[in-house]
């Protein structure tokens, strides 16, 4: 059984029973923010690029917990610079890594970031018997078909604030691409510039794709069925 809790914006949790793997943890500072940076527990912090509502609290949680933080190099290099001794695994794009609690695969994302020399990423998540994608901050691209087709994606996470990356009909579209069986949107509603109708959003996703689209509010959790 997996578990699933949203802190708000692109920040959430997955809970095997045994491990924990953060993603994004933008805590301070974020409006939505359903946990204090110094009150989660993790034992993996995944990072998808180096924007300040991605990287977030990501080097101070790991200090505090001993987390490992996954990333590409330059985002792990930008939490070290905040601070030393990190416990890190370094990976890129296309890369797969056997972690304790399952598979970690890194995906493009179409985005910038943040870092000189970085590139934004999204990740495969295999841990307990799912399948989750978090898409990170991104463009629909059409190689969203590939991930769809390497893996049985469960649980897509996708972004759908619109301005900084896709909207709702793109976000419609990648849950298409990738025949995802269901929809968590992230990464709206945090400030003007990115809300969104969610409702819309769940009705044009399920009128077009396969998918169940999941409203999740921040501090809520969910079993992922
Ligand atoms: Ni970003
Ligand atoms: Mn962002």
């Amino acid at each position: 059984m997996v578990k699933y809790t949203y802190y708000g914006h692109a920040c959430f949790l997955l809970d095997d029973g045994k491990y924990k793997v953060l993603c994004d943890p933008f805590l301070t500072g974020n409006p939505k923010a359903a946990i204090r940076a110094e009150d989660v527990e993790c034992d993996y912090i995944l990072v998808s690029h180096a924007h300040g509502d991605h990287i977030g609290d990501a080097a101070a949680i790991a200090k505090r917990t001993g987390a490992m933080i996954v990333a590409i190099p330059e985002v792990i290099g930008v939490c070290e610079s905040q601070c030393a001794g990190l416990k890190s695994h370094a990976m890129n794009l296309g890369g797969s890594v056997a972690l304790p609690f399952g598979k970690v695969r890194m995906t493009l994302a179409l985005h910038s970031t943040g870092v000189a020399g970085g590139i934004a990423a999204g990740f495969v998540i295999h841990i307990g018997d799912k399948c989750v994608y978090f898409a990170g901050d991104t463009s629909l691209f059409s190689d969203m078909k590939l991930i769809g087709r390497k893996d049985r994606i469960d649980y897509a996470l996708l972004p759908i604030g619109d301005n900084f990356t896709m909207g709702l009909e793109d976000a419609a579209l990648a849950a298409q691409y990738l025949n995802a069986s269901n929809v968590i949107p992230i990464h709206y509603d945090t400030w003007p510039v990115i809300e969104q109708d969610v409702n819309r959003y769940k009705q044009l996703t399920e009128e077009t794709t396969r998918a169940s689209v999941h409203i999740v509010k921040p501090g809520e959790t969910i079993e992922l069925a």
